[in-house]
């Protein structure tokens, strides 16, 4: 990120994550309630593992929030982890008594676990996975919920819902998508398509039973960006690259795409592109002159948002810890063994959606603040709304 920075802390099993959150504008009210909202949001889904029904996370915010407003100064968040009770002697932070836990040598296959240890030499593969672990993204997630307060304060609103899992489709209708959101909202899928999410349940049970693991695409939309966010003239700052940095540094994620970008690949230009419009009501209105029957372009052109809600997917693959596991070798025997077992999801494409939405959101965030540099929110709210009407002006 160019002005945010982000820093997060903790492992899996570690008695809970940290995120610093720095380069937030005084004057942001925020509601650790509307955060909480967020985390719970990460850890719902059917198809998640044991550690779900056992924790319940919720944000302490420890800096730079006072009575409920930021200073200004780095944020700092603390989410416990529940689940360190039943780890508190193998991953204690301090020294333990007596003997020493038994390491992890047997690595999975599709885990950080191997190429972590060939990295370092260590002979407790666990110094790698607590940390590899998906876990973290609760600390991102508690961090793009308080960019989500702040995007909302601008008019910029985010969900996300799930497309496919292990090859079960939906069909949402993206005629109205308040309608969609909260379509994606009616259960813990996210699936704006109740007959899909009922065979994508079907699917999960029966892989499940299997020992097997399943992936899926989840799509975030974004509403609310006036055009011109980004930049056209630096590969860094082109959207385009930010946001698809962001959402492949999320565990497990192995594709991402602006709008239908695949699909556009096979298709003429002359059906991909989105005709410009001109709209003489919208104007009269004081809105955008130009409008857009289609978006094909899933809300960016050259680098920048073109007025148009942005749609970005995330391609997930399945999960790689599998309750009946491949092959491995043992890193302190040599001998060929079945890759070491962890408690572990079927399935987590709807929260890896919460995940892209808080990526985003972060992204956004930063974006903005490096284009509207202001030191506070009242400041930040009369640039941008001063920027919004001169867009219309146009
Ligand atoms: C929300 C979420 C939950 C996940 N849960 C698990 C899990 O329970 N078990 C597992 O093996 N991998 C899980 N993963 C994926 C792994 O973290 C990821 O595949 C692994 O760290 C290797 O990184 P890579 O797939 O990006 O190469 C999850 C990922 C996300 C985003």
């Amino acid at each position: 990120m160019r002005h945010l920075k982000l820093l997060t802390a903790g492992e899996s099993h570690g008695p809970g994550l940290t995120a610093i959150l720095e380069g937030l504008p005084m004057g942001l009210k925020v509601k650790t309630g509307k955060i909480n909202e967020q985390l719970a949001r990460r850890q719902e889904g059917y198809g998640r593992g044991g550690r779900m029904k056992i924790e319940s996370d919720s944000v302490q915010i420890t800096g730079g929030l006072r009575l409920g407003v930021t200073l200004g100064s780095p944020l700092s968040l603390w989410v416990v982890n529940r689940d360190h009770d039943n780890w508190t002697r193998s991953m204690s932070p301090e020294p333990v008594r007596g003997s020493n836990p038994r390491p992890v040598t047997q690595p999975r296959p599709g885990h950080a676990d191997l190429p972590g240890y060939q990295k370092t030499g260590t002979e407790d593969i666990r110094n790698i996975l607590e940390r590899a672990s998906a876990r973290e993204t609760a600390a991102r997630v508690a961090a793009g919920g308080v960019c989500r307060l702040l995007l909302a304060e601008l008019g910029i609103g985010i969900f996300s819902h799930v497309l496919s899992i292990g090859g079960v489709k939906a069909r949402p209708d993206y005629s109205d998508l308040t309608a969609l959101a909260a379509a994606a909202g009616q259960n813990d899928l996210h699936v704006a398509d109740e007959a899909a999410c009922k065979r994508m349940k079907r699917t999960i049970k029966s892989v499940w039973g299997d020992g097997d693991t399943l992936g899926g695409i989840a799509e975030v939309i974004v509403e609310g960006l006036p055009a011109g966010l980004g930049h056209y003239a630096h590969w860094d700052r082109r959207l385009d690259s930010r946001l698809g940095g962001s959402v492949l540094s999320i565990p497990a994620v192995k594709g991402v795409e602006v709008g239908p970008a695949f699909e556009n690949a096979h298709m003429r230009g002359s059906r991909v592109m989105d005709e410009i419009i001109l709209d003489k009501a919208a104007a009269k209105k004081g809105n955008s002159r130009f409008k857009r029957n289609t978006n094909r372009a899933g809300g960016l052109e050259g680098g920048m948002t073109n007025g148009q809600p942005l749609i970005v997917r995330g391609a997930m693959k399945p999960i790689a810890t599998l309750s009946s596991p491949l092959a491995s070798v043992d890193i302190k025997t040599g001998q060929t063994v079945k890759a070491c077992k962890e408690r572990s999801d079927c399935t987590a494409v709807a929260a890896m959606g919460v995940i892209m939405e808080s990526m985003i959101a972060l992204v956004l965030t930063d974006t903005i603040l490096e284009e509207f540099r202001s030191e506070t929110m009242k400041d930040l709210k009369s640039a941008w709304r001063a920027y919004k009407r001169q867009v219309n002006r146009r």
